[in-house]
């Protein structure tokens, strides 16, 4: 599966509708330096991707809106000697055919065109505030074009967040979008598949990592969505743990959130078994609930609902599942009222999911969560994290589990893009054999 380079180029006559008049100008993220002279490897800004399909560094987007709308990218020239050290380089002629723009020009050249382009234009939309040189650059453009207005030209007035005007779009995905992200979670899935029947006591996280990097690797991901977290025992109950540095042990749990990015496009997907293949009497307990909590939370996920009311139904669930455990007493609508349940379960149970992993647009309106509408893709990941302390029976110190999957809303309710990854008991505990 290939960008759609169709859908790319509609996204931008779009955005030049929305705009109705004035200037666009996105750039796309910078090469970064790892130590020394090695850099990071390679990713494009999310927003300048969505816009263009473009990946390579050094381009910028200008969309000028209007009666003659025109779509104009700055990209790096073709240079014999960089193209033998560093690689292919589409070059601006070719650039323009392959990625369906109006014009094309040097990268170089853009502190040349860029002021005459913004003459006599109303507003400026760029993403301010994302990088100081940016601001700046831009800044100087518009003053160039300010030191002109003797000679009867009109600077730019207003200023628009280009963010802001994108966002809104990335939070419907389109039927392109949603297949990358179902062969994201496919791939992703597989993984998990894949370290369930490799798993063993005395096998080290790292390992664990090792294999999953590899699987959606070689299934054509180009890069994880975000650092793995391959959490063994109390690691698990540490929310951002990436060390994945410790050897598993018999009789812990694993809590595995991992998943690889498919041109552009993240999955998220966490599952949480047990080291030995068997889950112990008290694993089992906090592990039903949780399940529970999610499944419930799932099909919370329909047009109508908002953002939140997954979140309720999980928190229903998750409460009522402590009350059962001994770990909270009293009625449950009291005790979510009091957030009663905030030692065990700390975090919110999703996220917008897209190119980025915590993805592009806002959960309320004017104070209000947002309604949920097809096309929209959210993770549900309800979770325990039960650290040792004097009031908790020792049996379930250090258990520490979440089960995340990724989610679109459809018409009819939901789709789940993560299905294949196994999360039942049952399930488990047979890929485990
Ligand atoms: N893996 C990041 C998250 O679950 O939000
Ligand atoms: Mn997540
Ligand atoms: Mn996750």
């Amino acid at each position: 599966m290939q960008p759609d380079i169709a859908s790319h180029r509609a996204r931008r006559v779009h955005l030049l509708e929305t705009l109705g008049e004035g200037v666009l100008i996105l750039a796309t993220a910078p090469e970064v330096i790892r130590n020394r002279d090695a850099h990071y490897p390679y990713r494009f800004d999310s927003h300048f991707y969505y816009l263009t399909a473009f990946p390579e560094p050094e381009a910028v987007v200008v969309l000028i809106a209007g009666r003659k709308p025109k779509q104009i990218l700055f990209c790096r020239e073709k240079n014999e000697e960089r193209e033998i050290w560093d690689g292919f380089r589409h070059g601006p002629k070719a650039a323009k055919v392959a990625f369906g723009f109006d014009a094309a020009y040097p990268i170089g050249d853009i502190d040349k065109r860029l002021p005459k382009l913004l003459e006599n234009q109303p507003r400026v939309a760029y993403a301010f505030g994302a990088d100081p040189a940016w601001d700046a650059r831009v800044m100087g453009w518009i003053n160039t074009v300010r030191g002109k207005v003797r000679s009867g030209v009109s600077a730019p007035a207003n200023l628009s967040d280009a963010h802001a005007l994108i966002d809104a779009m990335r939070l419907i995905k389109d039927r392109h979008e949603i297949d990358l992200m179902q062969r994201a979670a496919d791939l992703s899935a597989e993984a998990h598949r894949s370290v369930l029947r490799l798993c063993k006591p005395g096998m080290g996280e790292w390992e664990i990592e090792a294999e999953l990097q590899r699987c959606w690797r070689a299934g054509g991901c180009q890069a994880p969505a975000y650092t793995p977290i391959v959490a063994g025992g109390a690691n698990a109950c540490v929310l951002h743990y990436v060390g994945n540095d410790q050897p598993l042990k018999d009789g812990d749990l694993l809590l595995i959130d991992a998943a690889g990015e498919y041109h552009g496009y993240a999955a998220d997907i966490t599952r949480t078994f047990p080291v030995n293949g068997r889950f112990s009497a008290a694993q089992k307990d906090v592990y039903e609930i949780v399940l529970a909590a999610q499944l419930a939370a799932i099909d919370a996920v329909r047009p109508g609902n908002t953002f939140n009311t997954p979140h309720e139904a999980a928190l229903s669930v998750l409460t009522q599942g402590l009350v059962d455990l001994k770990l909270l007493q009293g009625e449950v609508d009291g005790l979510i009222e009091a957030e009663a349940y905030k030692p065990w379960y700390m975090h919110k149970t999703g996220h917008w999911l897209g190119l980025d992993v915590h993805d592009a647009g806002d959960y309320k309106i004017k104070g209000t969560w947002r309604e949920l509408q097809p096309g929209m893709a959210l993770t549900v990941e309800p979770g325990l994290y039960i650290r040792p302390s004097d009031d908790v029976p020792e049996a379930l110190w250090n258990i520490g589990i979440r089960i995340e999957d990724d989610v679109v809303v459809t018409e009819a309710g939901n789709q789940v893009l993560s299905a294949a990854a196994p999360k039942t008991v049952a399930e488990i505990e047979a890929a485990m054999k």
